[in-house]
């Protein structure tokens, strides 16, 4: 099945499916990116978990010379940290030098960043965790927004809704594309997303839990024997405090694959959904 839509069209990818930020040291560099850009997705280096911007700038070229797709650059932005503009001055100039032409954004407002892009003719996609600061960023020229559920990883916000709120809502209130987050980890949560409105979708756990991901295998093997029905992991919907490494997409995400057979099936499986609809009846054509 072909997916090609504004997302798509904009990253310059075969499938609506981004790699999410990470920012542990070593964790999200071109040893994921690379794996998933090379499947159809989008990877993203993230530069808080480079040591320094030297180490960064080795790892985009790294990233370059391993594959020709689209990888995009995240800048995560923490307020009251040193993670401020300043501090990815260094790396916002390497960057560019570099000609990455997708940049995100994440956590505080990234408008200071994400314009100086804009103007160098590059996309501009920012990651929030309400709808309110996404209703905000959409008018500071953002090219789209993604916004976190309440089932993703991270620090939770207490004017934070679920993945489910955030994309039927934000339809209404926001005019650029939405990227959906939180929870995602399955052919029904890709398919699901776009039905609620989403461009596309953007996972952090589920590809923590692959091959290629530089963590200890005890992690990984801790997502894909994640018990759902187990109370203290449902509980993570509800606490405010940091939600843990793994979100409720692990509850979902049940072996550890390599990033290709993981994405292909995803796509795969997605497709076999969107049929049943049409022999249902649900969908013409
Ligand atoms: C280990 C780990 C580290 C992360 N580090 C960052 C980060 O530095 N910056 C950021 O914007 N998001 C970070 N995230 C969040 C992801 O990019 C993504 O928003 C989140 O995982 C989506 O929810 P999901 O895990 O349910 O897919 C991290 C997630 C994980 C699992």
């Amino acid at each position: 099945m072909k997916f090609d839509n504004v997302l798509t069209r904009m990253l310059g990818v075969q499938y609506p499916i981004i790699q999410g930020a990470f920012g542990w040291p070593g964790t999200g560099t071109s040893q994921i990116a690379v794996p998933v850009s090379e499947a159809g997705g989008l990877g993203i280096l993230t530069t808080i978990c480079y040591k320094n911007p030297e180490v960064f700038a080795e790892d985009i070229k790294r990233a370059k010379s391993m594959t020709d797709k689209p990888f995009a650059v995240n800048f995560t932005l923490m307020k009251d940290t040193k993670y401020d503009n300043a501090y990815h001055e260094e790396f916002v100039k390497i960057t560019m030098e570099e000609g990455i032409r997708t940049v995100f954004t994440s956590a505080y407002d990234g408008s200071f960043i994400g314009r100086r892009f804009k103007e160098k003719g590059c996309n501009w996609i920012h990651k929030c965790a309400t709808i309110e600061h996404a209703v905000s960023i959409s008018k500071k020229g953002v090219d789209a927004v993604v916004i976190v559920g309440l089932e993703g990883t991270g620090y939770k916000n207490p004017n934070q809704n679920t993945t489910l709120i955030n994309m039927t809502m934000g339809r209404r209130l926001i005019r650029v594309p939405l990227i959906a987050a939180g929870g995602i980890g399955d052919a029904r949560g890709f398919v699901a997303a776009l039905a609620m409105g989403a461009v596309g979708i953007y996972m952090g756990t589920s590809f923590m839990a692959t091959k290629e991901f530089n963590v200890p295998d005890k992690l990984k093997e801790k997502i894909v024997g994640q018990e759902i029905l187990d109370a203290e992991f449902r509980r993570k919907i509800y606490r405010m405090e940091h939600g843990g490494q793994h979100s409720l997409a692990a509850g979902v995400v049940t072996s550890i694959k390599s990033v290709k057979q993981y994405i292909e099936e995803m796509v795969q499986e997605a497709s076999e959904i969107m049929s049943e609809f049409k022999q249902w009846g649900m969908v013409e054509g």
